[in-house]
């Protein structure tokens, strides 16, 4: 790996010209190798249809290229302007209630309307014809999902849907047969009988859903491919988009797999105050630091998706706007973040953005620079990074003995149907992570069928809905359940019952969900939450719960967890099996996190107190790293 680089998202199309120049220069003096331009700017590219303006877009290319930096040219179909919504009235995605989602912020587009994917191909290639030998990386569109856009009930979507559907069953009884139609008279005769799975007077049919939530997933895959096909033709330069942080709307493995970079966009206060499951406690005491394992976990799932290379194309510097509530970051946070995931293999970190915008949606939003043009407190912390990246060296990512896996159809799977108010997928992944990292291991988190599962020696597949070979012939420890591999692909209970896996004499027989006040203690330490699992089997009892029912089974390489455990059992749980398998754990102070690579070991202390981990000591947002 090269020496990590550090960069901006700058917004030429928002400054007079007079302050490019300086601008520029600023950024060369602050350290800065990479300045993403371009991806909301087309109604300045093209005001009017056809009539393209490139002299501006030029000029900046042109001063930044002479500067040494490098571009990364944004294509801008996230915004599109006005006259292209006068021209396809009806490529506005539509809400589960049927509200149209209209023009006047951004994202204003449904991914199946074919009409404004050509549109958007179109702006594109006409885009990448002009600079695809100027710039030096693509950002595909921005945050795909982002705002909720990835589900639309448009006519576009019941039109691709329909078609969608013909292909993947052939004929309407096959249809019939594997989503059940037959309970509740649901039969279809003809696909153009298929409605889309919303307005139904109570819940429409899982299957349905399912297939629905693949078929959306499926048009993102196909949006993002028509303008990688257009960039591919006249650029050789590396294909990126940015995504986010606990979007699951679509399979994020899938679109990865067309690009040549992952990258997505680190908010830690704003996540931690918008997305976390973190109590009010929680939430206060890490208020200006974020969660300590919410950046990590995606920087390690970003790393899988795709190539393997990856970067942070935003990161925040400062408070956002767009929380309920909007801290400042810890002095020394912009720092800690940026060395985190410099840690974890960040080819770049970019921050968002040069300049605090006076005007718009985001002027409440932090910059590097305030509006005043004088730096603001992430400036230094920026500057103070770059001369210590300039003096580090080389990191080297080396293989973790541990995976995680995410699987984007099992969030669809268990939002569709949950069976307890509280039970949500992201979040039973997401435990098990923050679990494992307070003993200071280092994690990848994976897909399902990564080819290299093969090479860890535990895999962790907390509640996969769907099991498949891959997975199942791994020589590792694999760790499952509770609810693993509880439904067909077609949405259906299994018969034999799940788990169904080979050397696990394991049955479940029947599931129960306790409200949050009935958690059941465990023998051992720690208790059962939210999910317990009535099982027969030939199993060994590692534990049970007070009253006897028999909860972590173990038989051959594999462990089943029939219940959600809270964190004191995990705890106690993961510490035997990372034990028994031979990697080293240390429990972490609290807040402090580390990753090793192959020549550093880098520790930080998220935590608003000083913490000691082996003689060391960290002041709050505390970076140390250590040469091994
Ligand atoms: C991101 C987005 C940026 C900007 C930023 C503000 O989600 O990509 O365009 O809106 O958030 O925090």
């Amino acid at each position: 790996m090269l020496k990590p680089k550090l960069g901006t998202c700058y917004y030429p199309e928002h400054w007079s010209r007079d302050i490019w120049k300086s601008d520029v220069i600023r950024m060369v003096e602050l350290g800065l190798s990479w300045v993403r331009i371009g991806e909301f700017s087309w109604s300045k590219i093209e005001p009017k249809e056809g009539e393209l303006d490139w002299e501006w877009l030029d000029c900046i290319v042109e001063l930044l290229r002479s500067h040494k930096l490098d571009i990364i040219m944004g294509t801008p179909t996230a915004t599109p302007p006005k006259w292209v919504l006068d021209k396809y009235p009806d490529m506005l995605a539509i809400d589960e209630l049927g509200n149209v989602r209209g023009f006047g912020s951004r994202r204003h587009y449904c991914f199946s309307h074919l009409g404004y994917r050509k549109e958007a191909e179109r702006i594109t290639r006409e885009m990448v014809s002009r600079y695809g030998l100027k710039v030096q990386a693509w950002q595909v569109d921005n945050e795909y999902g982002c705002h909720d856009t990835t589900l639309s009930y448009s006519q576009a979507a019941l039109e691709g849907f329909r078609d969608w559907l013909s292909q993947k069953y052939q004929s309407p009884s096959a249809l019939n047969k594997a989503w059940g139609n037959i309970f509740w008279s649901m039969e279809i005769n003809e696909f153009s009988d298929i409605e889309l799975p919303n307005l139904t007077v109570t819940e429409p049919n899982p299957a349905h859903v399912m297939d629905f939530r693949r078929y959306t997933s499926d048009q993102v895959v196909k949006f993002n491919n028509s303008q990688v096909t257009a960039l591919r033709k006249f650029s050789e330069a590396p294909l990126i988009h940015n995504y986010m942080g606990r979007i699951t709307a679509f399979d994020h493995y899938e679109v990865g797999d067309d690009l040549d970079i992952a990258s997505w966009d680190s908010y830690p206060l704003g996540f931690l105050e918008m997305v976390s499951d973190a109590d009010e406690k929680f939430k206060a005491k890490y208020a200006h630091q974020g969660d300590p394992d919410f950046q990590s976990f995606h920087h390690d799932l970003y790393r899988t998706v795709g190539s393997g290379r990856w970067w942070v194309m935003e990161q925040q510097p400062g408070p956002v706007n767009w929380a309920a509530y909007n801290p400042a970051p810890l002095a020394g946070m912009v720092r800690l973040w940026s060395w985190e995931a410099i840690a974890h293999g960040a080819e770049v970190v970019c921050y968002f953005r040069w300049r605090q915008a006076p005007f718009a949606q985001e002027q409440m939003h932090a910059g590097l620079l305030r509006v005043d043009n004088m730096p603001a407190p992430a400036w230094n912390e920026i500057s103070k990074l770059n001369s210590e990246i300039n003096s580090l060296g080389i990191i080297e990512q080396k293989d973790a003995h541990i995976a995680l896996i995410f699987d984007y159809q099992s969030q669809w799977a268990w939002e569709i149907q949950p069976q307890a108010a509280d039970f949500d997928y992201f979040r039973e992944v997401f435990d098990t992570y923050s679990c494992l990292k307070k003993l200071g291991v280092d994690v990848d988190v994976c897909s399902s069928n990564d080819p290299n599962l093969n090479k860890y020696k535990i895999i962790f597949a907390p509640s996969l809905f769907s099991t498949n070979e891959i997975l199942e012939n791994c020589s590792g420890h694999l760790v499952l359940g509770p609810r693993f591999n509880s439904k067909t692909t077609e949405f259906k209970i299994p018969n034999p019952l799940p788990p169904n896996v080979m050397g696990l004499d394991v049955i479940v027989e029947r599931v129960e969900t306790l409200r949050p006040n009935m958690s059941r203690p465990l023998k051992g330490a720690g208790s059962v939450i939210r999910w317990i699992e009535g099982i027969s089997h030939n199993a060994t009892v590692l534990d049970e719960t007070k009253d006897g029912a028999p909860i972590i089974l173990q038989q051959n390489n594999k462990t089943y967890l029939a219940a959600c455990l809270d964190l004191t059992a995990k705890n106690k749980l993961f510490k035997k099996l990372l034990k028994d398998q031979g990697i080293n754990y240390v429990e972490m102070p609290e807040g402090v996190r580390q990753r090793s690579t192959k020549n550093h070991k880098f520790i930080w202390n998220y935590s608003n107190k000083e913490q000691n981990i082996d003689g060391i000591t960290l002041a709050p947002a505390e970076v140390k790293i250590i040469s091994i």
